[in-house]
């Protein structure tokens, strides 16, 4: 496992955006794992840009994003789909046909979410981006989920719900439930990288990198991944030893 420790946002921006470039010019079809969240807004400005900047094509890219909101359909504005056109997929050449994310409306959201591993198992993803929740959670797996999961529907921690409260307004319907790859579908991954900014972050960075390996904190499995890179800031890095 790598651990990059950085100063600013800016520039852990920067450098999991070269990572991308990296992947995506040595594989023209590279198979991306994308999060949502605060976490990877700059990033995706930082694609967006080095996209417009003719360095980047995402022509033959792929795209499977690590979760989505039970209840929320692709175009409620706060639904992980809305989230992804926004901030990526309406500003690049990607192909809507490539853009994979669980259907949070689907009549069966077990066969959904059983349907959506094996799509991800057939095509393998090259790259995971993942980001971190307070609680130690990549994707929705919160602490006790299985280390060896794949996708399923997850209840949100209540700290998970807490956090991310503030996306919506008080009178708006907040979901409590999500349809999230697992644990072992996210180790699957060639490639993982995460990414954790400010000090909320830190008790998780230090329970991930230097914990235990355990099912408290979902993170940790990524000590197992053999190509995992945490790129975070000093704050996230705090309690590292
Ligand atoms: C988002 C996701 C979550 C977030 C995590 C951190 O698709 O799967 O695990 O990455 O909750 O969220 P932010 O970046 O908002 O702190």
């Amino acid at each position: 496992m790598e651990v990059i420790i950085l100063k600013e946002p800016q520039q852990i921006a920067k450098k999991c955006a070269d990572i991308f470039q990296e992947t995506i010019c040595q594989k023209h079809n590279a198979v991306l794992g994308l999060a949502t969240g605060s976490t990877p807004i700059l990033l995706y400005r930082e694609l967006v840009d080095r996209y417009q900047k003719q360095l980047l094509s995402f022509e033959n890219v792929v795209t499977f994003n690590l979760d989505e909101y039970v209840g929320l359909a692709p175009e409620h504005p706060q639904s992980y789909s809305y989230f992804m056109q926004q901030h990526l997929f309406k500003y690049i050449n990607i192909s809507s046909k490539n853009t994979h994310l669980p259907n949070g409306i689907a009549q069966n959201p077990i066969r959904e979410s059983r349907e959506y591993e094996e799509k991800i198992r057939e095509y393998g993803i090259d790259l995971q981006l993942l980001g971190l929740g307070s609680n130690g959670h990549i994707g929705f797996n919160e602490p006790t989920s299985s280390l060896g999961s794949q996708t399923r529907i997850k209840t949100l921690a209540q700290q998970t719900i807490e956090d991310n409260s503030r996306f919506f307004s008080a009178d708006e319907f907040q979901p409590t439930l999500a349809i999230t790859m697992g644990i072992g579908t996210i180790m699957f991954a060639k490639r993982v990288v995460l990414l954790a900014i400010g000090e909320k972050k830190a008790r998780a960075i230090q329970q991930a990198i230097e914990g235990p390996i355990s099912a408290w904190c979902p993170a940790s499995a990524l000590q197992m991944h053999p190509h995992t890179t945490f790129i975070i800031d000093e704050e996230a890095a705090q309690f590292l030893q």
